[in-house]
């Protein structure tokens, strides 16, 4: 029987930090805000935002919500995001994706200011990651990484696989697991032999958003599963990449879904809001 990696209670830890210094830098004067953009109507995509919106005001920072609509054109959100930049009281900026087809998404993430980019989504903030000099770590493999930490498994000569090879969360999540020495193997669509390849992980992590892909037989015993899926099912029900009842007896430690990754991924965009007014304040 696996144990449960409770990713609410490490989030909230996470959160009262970063609430704590947030006050201190209060008292000096610096008030922190976040601009949250979303695009269209996108059912996931609106709670996601609130549930960042909400992380905002426990922190003790300010939240401003631009929601435009579905048919905005790239150049009035290239507009939106430069007229950010250049707004002083602005800390941070986060464009949720995904964004509608008309906008190329990497035009949009080329053009905000890498110093307001809390997601750690451009380009010379991912150059920086990948030579381990960074200010900001992308949210959800930072999330992961404070997760894996938390069970106490040492990482270091460790098989790590990676299921998933998105710019948010398997290419980044590799990276990060490869900075603390683990042996890194990234699984894909065309993976030959998918159930191998997760056999031999120490360190399991599923990021492809297919509900529950990963079952029991394919779980090395005593395994920490990791588990960034969020899949909505027919019937409404949320389940994450890995089938948890097959897998939870097979598994050392394992996430939730909900109540594993999610948490995290809004708790580090909390720390990297605040360490992006630190920076921006000459604190670091
Ligand atoms: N869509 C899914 N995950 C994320 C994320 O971490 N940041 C943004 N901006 N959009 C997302």
């Amino acid at each position: 029987m696996a144990q449960i990696i409770d990713g609410k209670q490490i989030s909230a830890q996470v959160k009262a930090q970063v609430a704590e210094e947030a006050a201190k830098l209060k008292e000096r004067g610096i008030s922190i805000c976040l601009a949250v953009v979303i695009v269209g109507d996108d059912p996931a995509s609106r709670v996601y935002v609130n549930n960042k919106k909400k992380a905002c005001e426990l922190v003790g920072f300010r939240s401003r919500e631009y929601a435009l609509p579905a048919s905005t054109t790239q150049q009035e959100l290239v507009d939106l995001v430069q007229q950010l930049n250049a707004d002083p009281e602005v800390n941070g900026i986060l464009v949720q994706l995904p964004l509608p087809k008309q906008i190329d998404e990497h035009a949009i993430i080329r053009t905000i200011d890498p110093k307001k980019d809390v997601d750690a989504f451009h380009a010379e903030n991912v150059g920086k990651i990948m030579i381990g000099d960074y200010h900001f770590l992308p949210c959800t493999p930072a999330g992961c990484m404070d997760l894996i930490h938390s069970t106490g498994v040492e990482i270091a000569g460790k098989n790590a696989v990676v299921v998933g090879r998105s710019n948010i969360v398997g290419k980044p999540m590799a990276m990060l697991l490869l900075h603390e020495s683990a042996t890194v193997t990234i699984c894909h669509s065309k993976t030959k032999d998918l159930a191998q390849e997760c056999r031999r992980a120490d360190i399991l992590v599923a990021a492809v958003g297919k509900a529950n892909l990963i079952t029991g037989d394919m779980v090395k015993p005593g395994a920490v599963v990791i588990d960034v899926g969020m899949n909505r099912l027919e019937n409404g029900k949320l389940c994450g990449d890995v089938d948890f009842a097959s897998v939870e007896p097979v598994a050392g430690y394992i996430t939730p879904v909900p109540g594993g990754v999610g948490p995290m991924t809004i708790a580090t965009l909390m720390r990297n809001t605040l360490t992006a007014a630190k920076v921006q304040n000459g604190l670091l």
